[in-house]
């Protein structure tokens, strides 16, 4: 028997606020919201959940909305489950409505400023509106702004998917 999905006024009252957010033009990348996005990234870092490592990692993106998301690294005794700074920053941009990232920072506290790991640069490739910037930090305040294309010059997308 199929189950009947109730729709109550609560329920339509959420769709429309998460809708409301995805509609927003944020799109343009200054300076000032790359400092914006350092100074999220680095406040965050603050709460990275690293007893294995010792490595606390933050990140911020900016939305498609022109809202900063930020995240933490957050580990895990079982080492593989360990989630990056920059796919908890995405998966909060999008789990409160951007579609699209389009700027981002990552601070580290390692001798040069570190990219993301290949895991998160796919992550990017999937949500990053176009090529990009990101902005490299380390807690020793050196900075290295790069594009999404010179960490991942050739991006596997779905393109390369056969069609549905
Ligand atoms: N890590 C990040 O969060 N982002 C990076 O860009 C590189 C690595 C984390 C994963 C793990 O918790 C720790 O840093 C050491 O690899």
């Amino acid at each position: 028997m199929a189950t009947r999905i109730r729709r109550t006024s609560q329920g339509t009252a959420a769709r429309r606020a998460v809708a409301g957010k995805a509609s927003g033009a944020g799109g343009v990348v200054t300076s000032a919201r790359m400092r914006k996005l350092l100074a999220s990234a680095l406040a965050v870092r603050q709460r990275a959940h690293a007893p294995y490592s010792g490595f606390q990692v933050g990140a911020a993106v900016l939305g498609d909305d022109g809202r900063v998301y930020a995240g933490c690294n957050v580990e895990n005794s079982s080492y593989p489950v360990c989630l990056c700074a920059e796919r908890n920053a995405m998966g909060q941009a999008v789990a409160r409505g951007a579609r699209r990232v389009i700027a981002a920072a990552v601070v580290a506290p390692s001798a040069l400023p570190t990219p993301p790991c290949g895991m998160c640069l796919q992550a990017f490739a999937e949500l990053a509106q176009g090529d990009i910037p990101i902005l490299l930090a380390n807690t020793d305040g050196a900075e290295e702004q790069v594009r999404l294309s010179d960490l991942l010059p050739r991006r596997f997308d779905e393109s390369y998917l056969p069609p549905r």
